[in-house]
């Protein structure tokens, strides 16, 4: 089984740019070397990780960096998308934590010293536990900490880096941390999520001043991950349910970036529960950005609901994943034509496509035909939206290596390289020989 795309297809040309890509938190261990982040205190408090597991260890990235950026290289990727652990930066009086910040330095630099871009988020979930504790992205201030991280560590990193996001699917954060509470810091209140939102939008649109700023030769942009919503059954009644589902689950995040608004479902919402907004805030969000990056899985599909204002409905028999999320390639199709028509968007970067599975090592080797079939589905559906007229420059497949999935710990795997926990040991599967050979079919 091969990863393979239409001869003709402009991500057969080495200008297109494939990567792999992770998180700090997932990743790195060494959580004694930083400060507590909010994961911590989730991972510590009973009953919300699944396998009651944490990120002290992780895959120790900090300490085997080396032989993950060998592992890296290995794979012919152009690109590696890795995230920058605020906590392991800042101190907690807001100066630089210099022997965090040289751990990315000699990172990057053996990227660099490899033809490796650096792809670099500032924020991929892990908010520094004392600034949860003045309230996290509930509050206003949280924003402004954000721009001056941003400006310190973008000042220390220099040129190094080729792209950088400010954050990472700010849905999962606003949404499953502040609103329904499956995620840290495990809050669950409406407001509490449409609140978190938007501070975490403003922090983009501060920061984005300062990459502008002081980093004006990287690609600078953000990462939003999306779930297209689809009716259940074609009647107009689910047809509105997945139109508001998707207004609140997808578009209330990138709608202020290029209409400087929220979607027109923050009307139904109780006047307690809509987020505050000081004037400005909108021209500040919505500043110019080089690349839109796009996290997409899955799909979901919507009927109507009594008391709300839709519902979720589980395609009992279609087929799914090892984490449960239906594999429906055409959604990314859809998803990527879609926005495009709607926003006047700069180039695309899909910033993380890929799936769990139920991997077995066997013979020091992992068999996941499945995971290949699953890359082989999407790579094709990028190239279809291409096709019809998007631009997308680049494909990052989710994940380097297997991971501290969050909520579910270590049970779930989404690696191309297969990693045993207990000995650290790390093994290409069959999808990373299958995604290496792809990229240097290129011509
Ligand atoms: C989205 C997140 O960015 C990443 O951290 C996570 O592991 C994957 N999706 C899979 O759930």
């Amino acid at each position: 089984m091969k990863i393979s795309l239409p001869a003709q297809s402009p991500m057969l040309s080495k200008d297109f740019i494939y990567g792999v890509a992770t998180a700090s938190f997932q990743i790195e261990g060494s959580a004694d070397t930083r400060l507590p982040s909010i994961w911590d205190t989730f991972c510590a408090t009973p009953g919300k990780i699944r396998d009651n597991s944490d990120g002290k260890q992780a895959c120790e990235h900090v300490k085997l960096w080396q032989q993950d950026v060998d592992l890296i290289e290995s794979l012919g990727v152009d690109a590696y998308r890795l995230s920058i652990s605020w906590p392991r930066v800042m101190h907690k009086d807001g100066s630089l934590n210099q022997q965090g910040v040289n751990f990315y330095i000699q990172l990057l630099d053996a990227l660099i010293a490899k033809g490796i871009k650096p792809f670099v988020t500032l924020y991929h979930w892990d908010l520094p536990q004392h600034i949860e504790d003045d309230g996290g992205w509930l509050n206003r201030e949280t924003a402004y900490l954000f721009e001056d991280y941003a400006k310190k560590i973008v000042q220390a990193l220099g040129d190094r880096v080729y792209s950088y996001a400010t954050f990472n699917e700010p849905f999962c954060s606003a949404f499953l941390g502040y609103e329904v509470g499956i995620h840290a810091p495990g809050k669950a209140k409406v407001s509490y999520g449409r609140q978190a939102a938007h501070h975490i939008l403003l922090a983009h649109g501060l920061a984005m001043q300062a990459l502008q700023q002081y980093s004006p030769n990287s690609l600078n942009g953000i990462v939003l991950n999306f779930t297209p919503c689809y009716a259940n059954a074609n009647n107009a009644e689910d047809r509105n349910a997945a139109e508001l589902a998707d207004q609140y689950h997808n578009q209330w995040y990138i709608k202020p970036l290029f209409d400087k608004c929220y979607p027109d479902i923050i009307d139904k919402l109780a006047d307690d529960e809509k987020p505050q907004v000081e004037a400005g805030d909108f021209d500040i969000i919505a500043q110019p950005i080089d690349f839109l990056g796009i996290n997409f899985y899955t799909r979901a599909v919507y009927t109507t609901s009594e008391n709300e204002f839709f519902q979720q409905v589980d395609m009992v028999d279609a087929p799914k994943t090892d984490i449960g999320w239906e594999i429906y390639p055409q959604a990314f199709t859809d998803l990527l034509t879609s926005l495009n028509e709607k926003y006047s968007l700069p180039p695309i970067f899909i910033t993380e496509n890929g799936a769990a599975m139920a991997d077995k090592l066997e013979n020091n080797q992992v068999s996941d035909i499945d995971r290949i079939e699953y890359y082989h589905s999407h790579l094709n559906a990028v190239n279809n939206a291409i096709s019809s007229g998007v631009t997308v420059a680049g494909y990052f497949a989710w994940s380097l290596m297997d991971n501290f999935e969050w909520a579910e710990g270590y049970l779930k795997r989404f690696g191309i390289v297969y990693v045993d926990y207990q000995t650290q040991q790390r093994t290409v599967k069959a999808s990373g020989l299958a995604y290496r050979d792809l990229i240097n079919a290129r011509s």
